[in-house]
């Protein structure tokens, strides 16, 4: 039988498709060339916000309508939202839906067992599997799973479970495989990294060990969280040379009644208190964070906070998303919800502040030299490849398609607000 995913949502979801190839083609399954040549399809889902569950049940009955003519087609729907939704996306017409957890079980549930499978398993690391990476230059590596920070708007904690940290050892050893195909760069991957521990070392360590690999050359991770941050972690981040200069903190509001509401563990103040540290000690340091527009009693006043913080701090880059409030969280049952108009109005501001933010970080460039790791060649140019800098900004330069894989050194010549000319 021949598969093919459509992976949607975050790093963690691309890590886990990878993973869910790996099993199937341990079950002597195919992949797929074409959708068209599939004998079964499957969407590999995000809850986070309702918009992207919309965007995947539009993709599904889209697919689900290839029946007609190919009536032993399978369709499923696996990660975040099958977890949540569970049985009534059978009544879509659904094949077979399974959770994070239950991924070894889907050769069999594909080839007709029973058809859904979400029962949580809170100690499921997927041990002894070590994925097949699809990236040609980056390997992402899960080191841990679930979360138990229960931030109020955030769906995750209740898809994805309780937090748990893959041994050390598994990792180092999937990242040494990862280095002897090839790949130079790795980017390790948990909703807190920060709070790695897998009883033995914490993440600072973690970093530390895996610095010491010499076939690799970069290493990053997502997601940090601020209330984790410690300064150990910190200092292993400079003391690293392997460790890019980029970190990606999400800072949800400038306003810390607004983190307060949000359970968020953390305030304003020390979150920028973390910027302060955190440009000392990794000078150069590209900082790039997630904010939420119009959260339940969000005042124009804390609104404005926000604004304030961005223009104050300078983020390279910031993912700005509008409030969506997610069934079971808490604050999903909030008084004082904020009308749709105002989040569009708010989230409006803040893109276009960050635009002209990102567009002088990204030309403030100009003129420095930069390495680039040469990661794909340009769709629009085709003797031009591109690829990324230590501090995560698209970098392109002239070259051919065997230099993807190789770091080059180049000068940046010209920016705009998301790519860095070089030569
Ligand atoms: N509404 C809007 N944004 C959300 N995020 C998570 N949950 C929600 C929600 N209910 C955002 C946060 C998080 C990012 C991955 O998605 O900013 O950091
Ligand atoms: Fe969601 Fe907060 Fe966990 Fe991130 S840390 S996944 S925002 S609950």
């Amino acid at each position: 039988m021949r598969f093919h995913i459509e992976t949607y949502g975050c790093q963690m979801n691309v890590a886990d498709s990878e993973l869910i190839t790996t099993i199937l083609l341990r079950a002597g399954f195919e992949p797929a060339k074409s959708l068209d040549e599939a004998d079964v399809i499957m969407f590999n889902t995000c809850s986070v916000r309702a918009h992207a569950e919309e965007r995947v049940l539009g993709r599904v009955s889209n697919e689900l309508s290839r029946k007609r003519n190919k009536p032993e087609l399978k369709v499923g729907l696996v990660g975040c939202m099958a977890q949540r939704m569970g049985k009534s996306l059978l009544d879509r017409g659904i094949d077979f839906v399974v959770g994070v957890d239950q991924y070894q079980i889907l050769p069999d549930v594909i080839m007709g067992r029973d058809q859904i499978h979400t029962e949580f398993d809170q100690t499921q690391l997927y041990p002894g599997l070590i994925p097949t990476h699809h990236s040609k230059t980056c390997a992402y590596i899960t080191i841990m799973r679930g979360c138990n920070n229960f931030c109020s708007y955030c769906i995750v904690p209740f898809v994805r479970g309780r937090e748990r940290s893959r041994p050390w050892q598994e990792i180092f050893n999937e990242t040494r495989e990862a280095g002897s195909t090839g790949l130079k760069e790795i980017t390790l991957l948990g909703q807190n990294v920060n709070s790695y521990h897998d009883g033995i070392i914490d993440f600072a360590g973690l970093l530390r060990k895996l610095n010491s690999i010499e076939s690799i050359e970069r290493i990053r991770f997502v997601t940090s969280h601020p209330k984790d941050l410690s300064d150990d972690l910190i200092e292993s981040m400079s003391g690293c040379e392997k460790v890019c200069e980029h970190i990606h903190l999400p800072m949800q509001s400038g306003s810390s009644r607004i983190l307060q509401v949000m359970n968020r563990g953390y305030s304003s103040e020390h979150y920028y208190s973390l910027i302060t540290k955190l440009r000392k000690s990794i000078p150069n340091i590209a900082i790039t964070t997630d904010i939420i527009a119009g959260f339940p009693s969000e005042t124009e006043a804390e609104f404005n906070d926000t604004l304030a913080v961005m223009r104050d701090v300078e983020f390279d880059y910031a993912f700005c998303f509008k409030f969506s409030p997610r069934e079971g969280t808490a604050a999903a049952g909030f008084d004082n919800q904020i009308q749709e108009e105002v989040r569009l109005e708010r989230l409006q501001k803040m893109i276009e502040l960050q635009r002209q933010i990102t567009l002088s970080r990204f030309q403030a460039k100009i003129g420095k030299n930069v390495e680039v790791y040469i990661e794909d060649v340009s769709r629009k140019n085709r003797s031009q490849v591109s690829g990324k800098t230590r501090d995560f900004k698209i970098a392109v330069l002239s070259g051919t398609e065997s230099e993807i894989g190789t770091l080059k050194q180049a000068k940046v010549k010209d920016a705009t607000a998301g790519t860095l000319i070089c030569e």
